[in-house]
């Protein structure tokens, strides 16, 4: 794709954002970003550093400090916080939670939405999260929001689990899906929400491959 198009993918967790945006970046030949990622590795950051997240000074000191950057690559971004690679370390279930939880807090914002918008200045970049549509990119040449039933959801992070070989049941990953819903969406700040120009993909029964050629006509219909 030659246009240098700046794409926003919002949506509540384990909604198909981030498989989606990685396909179609590879396909459009475009970076993809996935913002929750830089709040996972904030996240750690502040466990790493035995920070307390109701301790604003000492957030805002660590927030000078971190340093995150992203490797790209086809098969998959890499996360490096500080200089060491953090992807899998981010993706765990204390991470996740943690995650949602500093993602609540101004300063934190602040800074993540700041790093993306660098990310994205030149275009030509998909980037997923809850607020790239609404805050970090309102003029975005394309938005989606993408759902999906909370038991599809719930499937999917599930057999995502059983193949890293994690012993989790259905029921522990809905209870955390569901308290991740309500922690993102009912925040002060930037809270998850669909854009009102954002084009709404419900994915529930519909498979990658159905959802990365949807968005890709949708683009190329309007190009
Ligand atoms: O997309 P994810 O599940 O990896 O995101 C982890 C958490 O980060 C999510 O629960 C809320 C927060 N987040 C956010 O507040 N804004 C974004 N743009 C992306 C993620």
């Amino acid at each position: 794709m030659d246009k240098k198009y700046v794409i926003a993918i919002d949506g509540p967790a384990a909604s198909g954002k981030s498989t989606t945006a990685k396909l179609l970046a590879r396909k459009l030949q475009f970076i993809f970003i996935d913002s929750g990622a830089m709040y996972r590795a904030c996240a750690l950051f502040a466990l790493e550093n035995n920070v307390n997240l109701e301790d604003i000074s000492s957030l805002s000191d660590l927030i000078e400090r971190i340093e995150i950057s992203i490797e790209y690559s086809e098969s998959g971004n890499r996360i490096y916080l500080n200089g060491k690679n953090v992807t899998e370390r981010i993706r765990e279930a204390d991470i996740t939670k943690l995650s949602s939880e500093i993602a609540v807090i101004g300063i934190v914002r602040k800074k993540m939405v700041e790093l993306q918008r660098e990310i994205g200045r030149s275009g030509g970049v998909i980037m997923d999260g809850r607020d790239i549509g609404t805050v970090v990119f309102p003029n975005a040449d394309f938005k989606f929001f993408m759902i999906a039933s909370v038991k599809a959801r719930a499937q999917r992070r599930w057999l995502e689990a059983k193949e890293k070989g994690e012993d989790l049941s259905l029921n522990e990953i809905e209870d955390e899906l569901v308290w991740r819903d309500r922690n993102d969406s009912t925040r002060l700040l930037s809270p998850l929400k669909k854009a009102t120009d954002a084009i709404e993909i419900d994915t529930t029964n519909k498979t990658i491959t159905e959802q990365v050629d949807m968005l890709l006509q949708i683009i190329k219909e309007k190009s």
